[in-house]
């Protein structure tokens, strides 16, 4: 006897892309093939959707504590799952930054009934806590060590050598870098100052130079340290260029807006709502961003899920906030990208599932595999939908992606083998649960 048979689904196994009906006991997949209904306490019927193991989105800022007003753990998690993502990783620029120990542990005990996706939070480094990451970092719950080397929102930062070196060589896991130099941030802000400035000259205040800069020096270090580092949202050709030549240490990170939207139409139409850190820049990046997906150079795909309140967005650049929603769009926009034939289901599913499990080593998640956790994202690939702000589970109630219109859509969450989302409404109570790594 099974407790959920996910019958009639096309689903996407390592073994390619077939018909396959799938048997869940105890939370794990436990027969996949052809069943009988009537072995099962209860059956979904996937006829026409497709049957992807669970999405894994390994960049979302859900903003609690100390920032409820933007999101907070609930919120966030239901717009992941109302998204089709059944696991996320958070970033620690929370209010305080999650720093210590305890203040993660505060987050998991926080995340604990509330939260609608599986779940582990980033240890954020700084000067103080270098030297004791090692340990830490390590601790249940805990996805790894998130490093600001230009400030974003909120206070994170280490840009001094000897700090920077220091975090490196305490720890082995993968550390996940945010790049931008910081010292050429601060000699050009005045651009973004001058009069009459506006969020059209992102790109040129945190230039391509800025990117690369810090790219270029966090992979000197990785190199005489040892240590492999993943490096987020990348957006400019040039680190792309470069980052193909370090991959023994250096995995990569794209979000769906750096692939979607371009400057300099993103800010004409978006203003402010398109300003994000590092920024969305114009074709040629986009262009080299796609052929890194294509050519394997591109490891995983975050959202970087932001939210900041309309409010804010609206005050004047450069003091409206950088960031945007995005959890629960990554997957109609991605679909959309699969059904224009710019990427395969099957790379979409590796950059989203097998992808995050290589990298991290998430135990028991990553692939629809017999004795593998019950972690499923049916999408309905030929659905055509339109985004709106309506839809929006976040706090901040908006998206970029406002009007868009979606071919292929999330029709069902399901983790551990309890339904959490079908036909866009959420099914309670949530059952999240920290993830487990080596
Ligand atoms: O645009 C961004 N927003 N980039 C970041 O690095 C941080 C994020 C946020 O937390 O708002």
């Amino acid at each position: 006897m099974f407790d959920l048979i996910i019958k009639n689904g096309t689903a996407v196994t390592p073994n390619g892309i077939e018909p396959a009906d799938i048997g869940v006991a105890q939370g794990r997949i436990a027969a996949l093939g052809t069943l009988d209904a009537g072995q099962a306490a209860a059956v979904i019927d996937a006829k026409g959707l497709h049957v992807l193991p669970g999405l894994i989105d390994t960049q979302v800022h859900f903003r609690e504590p100390g920032l409820e007003a933007k999101e907070d753990l609930a919120t966030g998690t239901a717009g992941a799952a109302l998204g089709g993502i059944t696991a996320v990783f958070e970033m620690p620029n929370t209010k305080p930054a999650t720093t210590t120990p305890d203040l993660l542990a505060d987050k998991l005990a926080r995340a604990k009934g509330r939260a609608w996706v599986d779940h582990a939070f980033y240890l954020g480094a700084s000067a103080e806590n270098a030297g004791q990451l090692d340990v830490w970092e390590t601790m249940p719950g805990c996805c790894g060590v998130k490093l600001f080397m230009g400030s974003s929102t909120g206070t994170l930062l280490v840009d001094d050598e000897p700090v920077l070196r220091t975090v490196l060589e305490n720890g082995r896991r993968r550390i996940a870098v945010h790049a931008e130099d910081e010292s050429r941030l601060k000699e050009r802000r005045p651009l973004a100052e001058a009069p009459g400035a506006s969020v059209g000259l992102h790109p040129e205040w945190r230039d391509v130079e800025t990117a690369l800069r810090a790219t270029r020096r966090l992979l000197t270090l990785a190199r005489s340290t040892g240590r492999p580092v993943h490096v987020l949202h990348i957006t400019t050709a040039e680190e792309i260029e470069f980052l193909a030549e370090n991959r023994d240490l250096a995995s990569v990170e794209v979000t769906p807006q750096h692939l979607t939207l371009a400057a300099p139409e993103c800010y004409e139409r978006l203003g402010t709502y398109a300003q994000m850190n590092p920024p969305i820049r114009e074709a040629r990046h986009q262009e080299a961003l796609w052929r890194a997906v294509r050519e394997g150079v591109v490891d995983c795909l975050g959202s970087d899920h932001a939210p900041h309140l309309r409010a804010e967005k609206d005050r004047p650049y450069p003091l409206s906030p950088s960031g945007m929603t995005g959890v629960q769009t990554l997957v109609p926009v991605m679909l959309t990208h699969v059904a224009a034939g710019r990427l395969s289901l099957a790379r979409f599913v590796d950059l989203m599932a097998a992808g995050p499990a290589r990298l991290f080593g998430i135990l028991g998640k990553g692939r629809i595999a017999r004795g593998y956790d019950a972690d499923f994202t049916l999408v309905d690939l030929k659905a055509k939908r339109r985004i709106e702000n309506s839809q929006i589970a976040s706090r901040c109630g908006w998206t970029p992606f406002d009007g868009f219109e979606a071919t292929g859509w999330p029709i069902a969450t399901v983790i551990r083998g309890q339904v959490a989302m079908r036909d866009g409404r959420l099914e309670g109570p949530p059952i999240g649960r920290p993830l487990r790594f080596p």
